[in-house]
């Protein structure tokens, strides 16, 4: 059973480094470091580093973040409910994972891309 517990630890640590090689790739862009880097690990899988989806994005139908007319009309309160309780099978809520203020400090990096 200890042993068991060991390798479930290595196998999760496993995991973390793989997610952080592919993820971890320094950003140096304009506007809140440590949001751009929340953004980079949680959700520029499927969103884009700039808010265009990517192939798996596409694939679940992520919405185009950089869509000006879907930034006239979405409020801040509704981009935080998106990432706080995601769209069942599409994407997953994150409240669990990120804090409030974390949450919080995603909405500018989210309005930063319909800024062109
Ligand atoms: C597994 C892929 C995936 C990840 C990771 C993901 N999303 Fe999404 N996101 C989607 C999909 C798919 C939709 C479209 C959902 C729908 O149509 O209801 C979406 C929709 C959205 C929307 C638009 C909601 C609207 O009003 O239409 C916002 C904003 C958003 N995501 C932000 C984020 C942020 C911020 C993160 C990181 C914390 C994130 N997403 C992570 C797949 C993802």
């Amino acid at each position: 059973m200890a042993k068991r517990g060991i390798f479930s630890v290595v196998s999760v640590v496993a995991v973390l480094c793989a997610w952080f090689c592919v993820s971890g790739i320094p950003v140096s862009k304009a506007g809140d470091g440590d949001a751009v880097k929340l953004y980079t690990t949680h959700c520029k899988a499927c969103h884009g580093e700039n808010g265009k989806p990517t192939e798996l994005g596409f694939g679940l139908e992520a919405r185009d973040l950089t869509d000006a007319n879907w930034q006239s009309k979405v409020t801040d309160e509704k981009i935080i409910k998106q990432i706080e309780d995601g769209t069942p099978e599409k994407m997953m809520p994150f409240k669990t994972k990120l804090s409030k203020e974390e949450i919080n400090s995603l909405v500018p990096v989210v309005r930063s891309f319909g800024k062109k």
